[in-house]
């Protein structure tokens, strides 16, 4: 009985001297979208704008992103010890090395809160190709379709599946055959590498237009 008391006693003060503490520093410190925006007019505008609707197609527009999406990238592209980066992009490993760790949450933060202008789907047979693939995949060679994970209109689910819906053709087109190349190889699970390995250049331009065009 003392024994059980004494054990309790001194559980007690663990909790009372540990645990209000230990939430505390475990609380991670919310992003703030105005520091963001302030790293965003200094450093990210000159490719991606201030609103994050990039005018040049090979710099991808961040405005709407999922902010779990942007953040990733974010850290993706920083180099990990001496590991490569998990997405290896020089430009954008050389933006981000002088950001500390909250810089990143609060550009991304940033970003995320802007409203996408959307690009827009130029060739319509392209396109009309491009929404079989995105709906109903191609059973004949086992490609899955798009909207199973980046749902129906592209908008994405978050935090994992980031919204593609209205970005530029030319850098989905980019991204897409990166991955069939294993070039970009930071998809959780080869999620995308499993999808395009067994697409056609065709399939991807088709899709990539599409996609541009969803809204
Ligand atoms: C010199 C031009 C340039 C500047 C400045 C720049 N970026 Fe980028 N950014 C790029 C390019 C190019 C890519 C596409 C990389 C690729 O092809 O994989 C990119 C990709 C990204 C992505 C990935 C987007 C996606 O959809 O996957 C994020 C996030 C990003 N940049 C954020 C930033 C932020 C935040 C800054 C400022 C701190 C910044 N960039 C500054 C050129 C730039
Ligand atoms: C099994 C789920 C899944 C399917 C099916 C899928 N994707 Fe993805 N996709 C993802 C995930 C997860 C990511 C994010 C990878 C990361 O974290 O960098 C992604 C990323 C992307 C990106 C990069 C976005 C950017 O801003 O850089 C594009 C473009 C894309 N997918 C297009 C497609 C297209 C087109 C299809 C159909 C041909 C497709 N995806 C099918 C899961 C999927």
């Amino acid at each position: 009985m003392i024994r059980q008391l004494a054990y309790f006693a001194s559980a007690a003060c663990f909790w009372v001297a540990f645990w209000p503490a230990g939430a505390l520093a475990q609380a991670p410190a919310k992003p703030d979208a105005a520091k963001g925006q302030l790293i965003a007019s200094q450093t990210c505008a000159a490719c991606h704008a201030a609103d994050g609707n990039s005018q040049i197609s090979a710099n991808p527009k961040l405005a709407g992103q999922f902010y779990e999406y942007l953040h990733k990238q974010l850290l993706n592209f920083k180099p990990q010890g001496s590991k490569k980066p998990e997405r290896d992009n020089a430009v954008m490993m050389g933006m981000i090395g002088s950001l500390s760790p909250a810089d990143l949450k609060d550009v991304a933060a940033y970003y995320a809160s802007q409203k996408l202008k959307p690009a827009a789907a130029k060739d319509k047979d392209l396109a009309a190709l491009g929404q079989k693939i995105y709906r109903g995949g191609n059973i004949a060679t086992g490609v899955a379709a798009c909207a199973g994970c980046h749902g129906p209109a592209g908008a994405g689910m978050p935090a994992q599946f980031p919204r593609i819906a209205g970005q530029f053709p030319e850098y989905v087109e980019a991204q897409l055959k990166a991955f069939r190349a294993g070039a970009r190889a930071n998809d959780p699970n080869g999620m995308m590498r499993g999808v395009v390995t067994r697409m056609s250049d065709r399939e991807i331009q088709a899709v990539a237009e599409y996609v541009a065009g969803l809204r």
